[in-house]
């Protein structure tokens, strides 16, 4: 929660992959605190959907059509979003997938590219489409989603997507730091297995499933809201002295 009563009214953040799981989640969240929310998603009609639950709570919301692995599609969002709202305040780099579970020697260029193009260009690209304006106002905080995968290199199954999500942290860690100074701060999370359709669209096999749930203390997926109260923190005038790292949200397992 933030220090300031009402911090969050009429601020505005940007979600990408604001369509579904995590990201939807956090829309709702940040909604419910008053700030303006921009859903995007290359799930446009889902997008447009996390809008109107907003809207119909009476809540100020837009929901856009975006390809995050297009830079031209990335800067019309920030674009669109600013048109409606003046400025983004926070940016939520949510959208991101594994495509599809695969051994190292079973890694193509296809799953390979498309999941870098995804997970770190998306991110990538967004970074650098909201960091000129929150430079020239001296404040802004952006949040990237890593994994906790990125820990243990996804071995047997999903090499491509951890290696994208340490280059998420990576790149986190090299922004916030650069600007430390600038009043913009730049965080990630790593959260474990959490119960959105993200292991769906990743056709993750169930005996893939049973194993992330015994590598987990508490013995349950996370909720995608248990991500996106950390975000509205991070994004709070509470979390003032936090940059640059990547924080765990796993149950207490999470591959150590
Ligand atoms: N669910 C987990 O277990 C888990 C664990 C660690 C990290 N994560 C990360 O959390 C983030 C959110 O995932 P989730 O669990 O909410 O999954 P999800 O599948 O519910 O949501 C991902 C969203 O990203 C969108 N998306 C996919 N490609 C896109 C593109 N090119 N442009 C714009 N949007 C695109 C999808 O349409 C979807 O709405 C992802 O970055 C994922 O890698 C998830």
């Amino acid at each position: 929660m933030p220090k300031t009563p009402d911090y969050f009214v009429g601020k505005t953040i940007v979600i990408t992959g604001g369509a579904s799981g995590i990201g939807r989640a956090t829309a709702l969240i940040f909604a419910r605190e008053g700030a303006n929310v921009v859903a995007a998603d290359i799930d446009g009609e889902g997008a447009r959907r996390t809008a109107e639950a907003i809207q119909q709570q009476g809540g100020h919301a837009l929901g856009l059509a975006t390809d995050v692995a297009s830079r031209a599609e990335v800067d019309d969002m920030v674009a669109k979003a600013i048109a409606e709202y003046g400025q983004v305040d926070f940016m939520f780099n949510c959208a991101g997938s594994a495509f599809r579970r695969a051994k190292f020697l079973e890694i193509d260029d296809e799953l390979h590219k498309k999941t870098f193009d995804l997970n770190v260009n998306g991110v990538f690209y967004g970074m650098q489409a909201v960091l000129p304006g929150m430079l020239a106002r001296g404040a802004g905080v952006i949040v990237n989603v890593a994994s906790m995968s990125h820990k243990r290199g996804g071995p047997g199954a999903s090499v491509h997507y951890a290696a994208s999500k340490a280059a998420v942290l990576t790149m986190t860690l090299g922004v916030a730091r650069e600007h430390a100074k600038d009043g913009v701060r730049a965080l990630s999370i790593s959260p474990g297995p959490v119960a959105t359709p993200f292991q769906e669209a990743a056709d993750t096999p169930p005996e893939l499933m049973e194993k992330f749930l015994a590598d987990v203390p508490m013995g349950r997926f996370g909720e995608p809201e248990e991500i996106g109260e950390l975000v509205l923190f991070m994004c709070s005038d509470a979390c003032g002295y936090m940059t640059a790292d990547t924080v765990y949200v796993n149950g207490g397992g999470g591959w150590r």
